[in-house]
């Protein structure tokens, strides 16, 4: 292993003598150490088909393809290139190279041989949201600007640095099955899984200015959490509470749309809106009513309920709205 390293640079001047124009193409540092010392092995546009592949089992990575943008984050990229890959080719360069270095050229491996797992595909991802979202949210992710005056709310502002704190799961399940009491439509029969993840990152890594790259893709349902200290609810006692509590804002019927409902905003929730359905399950709905939701007239009913009655409240909501008829 240990010899490869002796014997290739003598192939590496070859190979600089041949192509020899990579020094006026990428003058910036990084990119010298990249082609002075990696490139041999991992290719000039790392995709791994260098010279010396074919004597190496494993192959050297191929940076360009999706697993590597999934698989390998900045800091398992530093380390290995710091201390080696054990039973490969691959040996650690913390003698040769500084720490500052290692991580130089590990971030022009990112910017400039690895496809962000955001854009994968990038066209496709561009036309997806032209297609599906540009009408509102606009070309630049602000918001299209006839919806500044016909739409309440509006769309958010992708750009705006508050919007950085929305999760990647978040969006994934808005742009799946809608945002409840605004225009924001499900796209759960247009698009499939995949297209759905794919224009969500797009946004992410085109307006909210984050790398999808080294968040993993999961699955778009998270698991159930159950309800806190193991409490179990009792469904039918749930029920008359919920008349007697809820429905004047809720509705009998749970689609937000209670007697009160008229005269708040944001209105009620509708547990029957598709967003509901899959956004909220038992742990969700107990959190939820036990704090109330914050700036609207949800209260905390934590301070007049009892676990037990808010986790038979909980049962009965699940039962009767979230999950009926499934
Ligand atoms: C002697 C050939 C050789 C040289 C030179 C070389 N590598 Fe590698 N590299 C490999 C091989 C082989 C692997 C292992 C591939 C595998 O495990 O699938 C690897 C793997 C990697 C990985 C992936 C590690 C992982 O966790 O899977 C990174 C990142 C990497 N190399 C970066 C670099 C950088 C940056 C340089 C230059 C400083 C460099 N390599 C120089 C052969 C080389
Ligand atoms: C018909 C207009 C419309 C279309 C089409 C539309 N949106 Fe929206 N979107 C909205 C509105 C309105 C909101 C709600 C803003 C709010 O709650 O403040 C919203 C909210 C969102 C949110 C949640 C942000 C938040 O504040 O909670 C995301 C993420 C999102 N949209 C992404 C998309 C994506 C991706 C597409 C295309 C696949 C799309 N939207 C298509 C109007 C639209
Ligand atoms: C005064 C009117 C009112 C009453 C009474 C009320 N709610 Fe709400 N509820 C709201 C509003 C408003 C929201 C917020 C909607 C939003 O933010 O989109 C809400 C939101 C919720 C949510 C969503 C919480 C979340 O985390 O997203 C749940 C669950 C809920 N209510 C359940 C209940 C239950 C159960 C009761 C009876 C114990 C109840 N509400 C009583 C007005 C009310």
């Amino acid at each position: 292993m240990r010899n490869h390293r002796k014997v290739l640079p003598l192939g590496l001047l070859t190979l600089f003598a041949a192509c020899g124009s990579f020094a006026t193409e990428m003058p910036a540092k990084p990119a010298k150490i990249y082609h002075d010392h990696c490139s041999v092995c991992h290719g000039d546009h790392g995709d791994g088909q260098s010279r010396a592949r074919g004597s190496m089992v494993p192959p050297p990575r191929d940076f360009t393809t999706p697993q590597a943008a999934v698989e390998l984050t900045r800091e398992r990229m530093i380390a290995v290139v710091s201390a080696g890959k054990p039973g490969t080719a691959m040996a650690g360069w913390a003698t040769q190279l500084k720490p500052t270095e290692i991580a130089a050229v590990v971030d022009y491996v990112r910017e400039h041989l690895m496809r962000p797992v955001a854009t994968v595909d990038a066209g496709a991802a561009r036309k997806l949201y032209a297609e599906n979202c540009s009408v509102c949210h606009g070309d630049d992710g602000r918001g299209a600007k006839w919806t500044f005056t016909n739409m309440s709310p509006r769309p958010r502002d992708f750009t705006a640095p508050d919007s950085k704190t929305l999760s990647r799961d978040y969006m994934i399940r808005t742009v799946s099955y809608g945002k409840a009491n605004t225009a924001m439509p499900g796209f759960e029969t247009q698009l499939d899984g995949t297209q759905i993840g794919t224009v969500v990152d797009y946004v992410r890594g085109t307006f909210m200015g984050l790398d999808a790259r080294n968040e993993p893709v999961r699955p778009i349902l998270a698991a159930q959490p159950p309800m806190p200290g193991g409490l179990h609810g009792d469904a039918e006692m749930g029920k008359a509470r919920y008349l007697q509590n809820c429905a004047t804002c809720h509705g009998v019927a749970g689609d937000g749309k209670g007697p009160r409902a008229y005269f708040i905003l944001p209105k009620p929730r509708d547990f029957r809106h598709p967003a509901s359905r899959h956004g909220l399950d038992l742990g969700r709905l107990y959190q939820g009513i036990a704090k109330g939701v914050r700036g609207s007239e949800m209260p905390a009913w934590d301070t007049v309920l009892a676990p037990q009655e808010i986790a038979d409240i909980a049962e009965y909501v699940y039962r009767a709205f979230i999950v009926a008829d499934r």
